[in-house]
């Protein structure tokens, strides 16, 4: 197979000598480096009840069945025993749980969440759990969602359950996943339910009521310690780097600019500034790549531009964001002098039908991360996004993220392996860049 199929930029890159080529000795990661895989509750679950429930994507698909991961978790689990992964980042469905503000946690759908922890345990996968991932009970969704504050007592209230059932079979723990995704889809782009957009004071609010949650959340967890291990805690930032395609453009700097300060660092501030982030163990990042903005737009195929027009003007792209290994590698050495924390990288992988293009940007993504490793950057593992396609929220089934495919149009939702993933199994065999 040519693995350099699509990526010249690739070529170049490694002829310029940039990039280590295949003749180049194993890149080894530290020893005990995590890998492993991560999916969410309302993408791959199926019959869930919360804000997502009704909507329906473009494509005509809905969330209700997803994979349904809620019934087959076994078969999934065996699926990444094949793999290789010796770790699952999983999210908790709040709205399963919880009926009402302040009510007992619902016991025969806790035991399903304990069952399924005991399995990963048993198979040898630790468990990272992750407490909100851009969904909610309706009660929460109907009265403001995050931009009203008692939604963090309430939030509170839910933790402070879970959290003891919880902590004989869970040491790792990731409080928000993206809060500047969920803030900017649901009241900025209009693209999240309830699809506000450009509600700049709800977008703030949003923010800094899941900042003071995280918080929270960060005590109770390690005050409640774990009996599996020693407990570790942190929330997840996405980074995107915004730049232009030409320089010397003012209006695409503007936005670049205006796009960096209110997605990254506004978001990243109200985490960690004011002690928010004091009791957190390490930082999570979710890594993706880059959008350049180009005559006022912005150049991604999640906007609407075909990967063909693209890569004629020179952006190599998933079907979502400009590919960027080397962003990687910054934003690494960036995050660990900013926060000082290990960092987990949460979720990172791509979407595309091209196996050859996804495989080369993987050992490319793979290598700029074990450079900034071997640079001083203090990064515990890797989660890759995703163990398989799934509902990728405002697009539906169309961006195909998986490791595994999923059959959707048939009722067996058969799932089978695809080229990247013995890639993906053979870094998290031999701990080297595959
Ligand atoms: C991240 C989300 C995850 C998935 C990937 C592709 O922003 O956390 O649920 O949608 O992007």
């Amino acid at each position: 197979m040519n693995t350099e199929s699509g990526m010249p930029w690739f070529e170049d890159q490694k002829r310029s000598g940039n990039l280590p080529t295949a003749t180049d000795s194993a890149l080894h990661f530290p020893k005990n480096f995590l890998w492993g895989t991560a999916t969410s509750a309302t993408q791959v679950e199926g019959h869930i009840t919360n804000e997502w429930t009704d909507f329906v994507a473009p494509d005509g698909n809905h969330c209700r069945v997803a994979c349904d991961h809620y019934n087959r978790y076994r078969e999934d689990i065996q699926w990444m025993q094949h793999l290789g992964v010796k770790a699952y980042r999983l999210s908790i469905e709040w709205s399963r749980l919880q009926a009402a503000p302040n009510a007992p946690l619902n016991r025969a759908e806790l035991d399903r969440y304990c069952d399924k922890l005991d399995c990963l345990n048993a198979a040898g996968i630790t468990p990272m759990v992750v407490l909100h991932h851009f969904s909610n009970p309706l009660w929460i969704y109907r009265n403001g969602g995050w931009t009203n504050p008692a939604t963090v007592a309430a939030f509170q209230n839910f933790v402070s359950q879970l959290i003891p059932a919880l902590r004989s079979r869970v040491r790792l723990w990731n409080t928000f996943n993206e809060p500047d995704t969920y803030a900017s889809c649901t009241y900025q782009l209009g693209e999240f339910p309830p699809f506000h957009k450009v509600r700049i004071r709800s977008f703030r609010a949003v923010i800094d009521h899941m900042a003071i949650a995280h918080h929270s959340a960060c005590e109770l967890i390690r005050q409640a310690g774990s009996t599996v291990g020693p407990v570790e805690v942190g929330f997840t930032k996405n980074w995107t780097h915004f730049g232009t395609l030409k320089p010397n453009r003012p209006w695409d700097w503007f936005m670049a600019k205006t796009s960096h300060t209110i997605f990254n660092r506004w978001v990243i501030h109200a985490f960690t500034r004011a002690g928010r982030n004091k009791a957190a163990t390490f930082q999570g990042l979710n890594y993706y790549g880059r959008v350049r903005f180009h005559n006022g737009h912005s150049l991604t195929p999640a906007r609407g531009r075909s990967r063909e027009e693209l890569a004629r003007l020179g952006v190599y792209s998933d079907d979502m964001f400009e590919r960027y290994p080397f962003g990687l590698e910054t934003v690494l050495l960036d995050l660990h002098l900013e926060s000082g924390l290990p960092i987990y990288i949460t979720e990172h992988g791509s979407a595309c039908s091209d196996e050859a293009f996804r495989i080369a940007d993987l050992r490319a993504n793979l290598t700029c991360l074990q450079r900034a490793i071997t640079r001083g950057a203090d990064v515990r593992g890797l989660f890759y996004w995703s163990l398989m396609d799934n509902f990728e929220w405002q697009f539906g089934y169309t961006k195909k993220f998986g490791l595994l495919s999923v059959n959707f149009s048939g009722e067996q939702l058969t799932r089978r392996l695809k080229p990247i993933a013995s890639v993906f199994q053979k870094a998290c065999v031999t701990n080297c860049v595959p």
